[in-house]
């Protein structure tokens, strides 16, 4: 498990993480000083033990110690002076306001850009604690005027989250789901990523803004995992259904529930299923008197997505509006409780010129429950529709991509530079929002 070279590297905050990382990063062959504030964590570590308890933690950390790869210190100069690469690993608690607290990071920052001063070689600073996007920024902004020095010249700032869980933490860092490196320069990114190289997972080397990102929709999915599970839990009980026995067969689902199904930001949902079976639920559940606050929250979620979608429209003040796609997604002409007929029927509402296009939709053919929808929604739904993509880019002054059908395809190039694009799929995951073109949450 050693890393191809050995390095020499800071460890600032020996709690959790510190403490795993600094054990590991030595077992992997680095010389490790861990940087502590507490006098009883440094002369822990010092004295071969932990200052804390995880499974098989203490006799790794020990067999560091006694083969000297692994120190501790109060003194952060000397850790600096003495490292190339620091860990920062303090806490990031809540405060009573419920704000993140950033004063231990903002603290260390400080505490290395005086050390940093008195250094003739380049230092990198991996940031490990879970912190905000745009903290990165602000820890290079108190670290130059801490050193006096510049970035990326005299040191740099990385981003590294920690993935792992107390309890199971020795196993969860040799065996992490993926190693992800934000920096500004990819080669800053790769310094880290190379410490890792012996670690077998996929290493995702990214931006600074992203890999802070990722650590809190991690974290904000696996609590709402837990939540949903426990209020699908909630109405088993009281229908005396055995949740454990929904919930395993639900997880033997890898194509649409475990699975990136359904995790792009884009549009709202609809259709003829999940918002019926939403409301059938919810109203089962108020019978029950079972509370589902998650679940009962999701369409109102979903609503505030089509709000979204109408204000991004209304806000170009353009009259003509081409909407590409009317159901509520490609390959059907089902157009019950789509997002986009509400959107259609709210922007007709502001007096809006709308036209669509859809090729899978001839209303003629609508039948049942679809017809009798769109009559109650769009009486007047045929007059909207036209027949060529072609019609909608020559007469329409914004243009809202509301789903991926092969049509579409390379549409962005046809447009003129005075037309705006409202893009509710992210039609090409190339194009950020700029000049023109909007996407709805990206
Ligand atoms: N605990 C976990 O399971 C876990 C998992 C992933 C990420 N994280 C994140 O990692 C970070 C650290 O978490 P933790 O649980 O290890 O915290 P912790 O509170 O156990 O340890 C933080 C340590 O930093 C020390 N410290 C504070 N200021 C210092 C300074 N100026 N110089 C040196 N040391 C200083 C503290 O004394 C403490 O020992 C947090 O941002 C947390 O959200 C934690």
């Amino acid at each position: 498990m050693t890393s191809s070279t050995p390095a020499r590297i800071s460890i600032f905050g020996l709690g959790y993480v510190g403490c795993v990382s600094a054990t590991n990063l030595a077992a992997a062959g680095n010389t490790v000083i861990g940087v502590e504030l507490v006098p009883e964590k440094v002369d822990a570590i010092n004295s071969g033990s932990v200052p804390l308890f995880e499974p098989g933690l203490a006799e790794l950390a020990a067999l560091q110690v006694e083969e000297k790869r692994l120190s501790a210190t109060a003194d952060t100069t000397a850790g600096i002076l003495a490292t190339d690469i620091s860990f920062v690993c303090v806490g990031t608690p809540s405060l009573p306001s419920e704000k993140i607290d950033l004063s231990a990071i903002e603290a260390v920052c400080r505490d290395i850009g005086k050390a940093i001063a008195q250094k003739e070689t380049r230092h990198v600073v991996i940031i490990r604690s879970t912190v905000l996007p745009g903290t990165c920024d602000r820890c290079v902004e108190v670290i130059a005027e801490a050193s006096g020095k510049s970035c990326p010249e005299d040191f740099a700032v990385v981003s590294n989250p920690e993935f792992l869980r107390e309890g199971t933490a020795l196993k969860d860092y040799e065996h992490p789901p993926f190693t992800v490196v934000g920096a500004s320069r990819p080669e800053d990114a790769q310094i880290v990523g190379d410490l890792y190289a012996h670690i077998d997972a996929p290493l995702f080397l990214t931006d600074l803004r992203t890999a802070e990102t990722i650590k809190y929709a991690c974290n904000l999915f696996h609590a709402t995992k837990v939540c949903f599970a426990n209020e699908i839990g909630r109405i088993c009980k009281s229908l005396e259904v055995d949740s454990h026995a929904v919930m395993e067969i639900f997880c033997a689902d890898d194509k649409l529930n475990l699975s990136p199904y359904y995790l792009k930001p884009g549009y709202a949902f609809g259709g003829s299923c999940l918002p019926k079976d939403l409301r059938a639920i919810m109203a089962l559940s108020r019978e029950h008197h079972v509370a589902l606050p998650m679940l009962e929250r999701i369409l109102e979620s979903n609503r505030q997505q089509v709000e979204l979608a109408i204000k991004t429209v209304l806000a170009t003040g353009k009259q003509k509006i081409g909407m590409l796609g009317f159901s509520f997604k490609p390959d059907t002409d089902d157009l019950r409780e789509s997002p986009h007929v509400a959107l259609a029927e709210a922007l007709i509402g502001r007096g809006k010129k709308v036209m669509i296009f859809d090729p899978h939709i001839q209303t003629s053919r609508l039948m049942g429950s679809n017809r009798k929808f769109i009559d109650e929604k769009i009486s007047h739904v045929s007059e909207l529709m036209v027949g060529s993509l072609d019609e909608v880019i020559e007469s329409s002054e914004c243009i809202v991509i509301g789903n991926k059908d092969a049509h579409y395809e390379g549409i962005l190039d046809r447009v003129r530079e005075d037309q705006i694009v409202i893009d509710l799929v992210r039609i090409d995951k190339e194009r950020t929002s700029a000049d023109g073109y909007h996407g709805l949450s990206w």
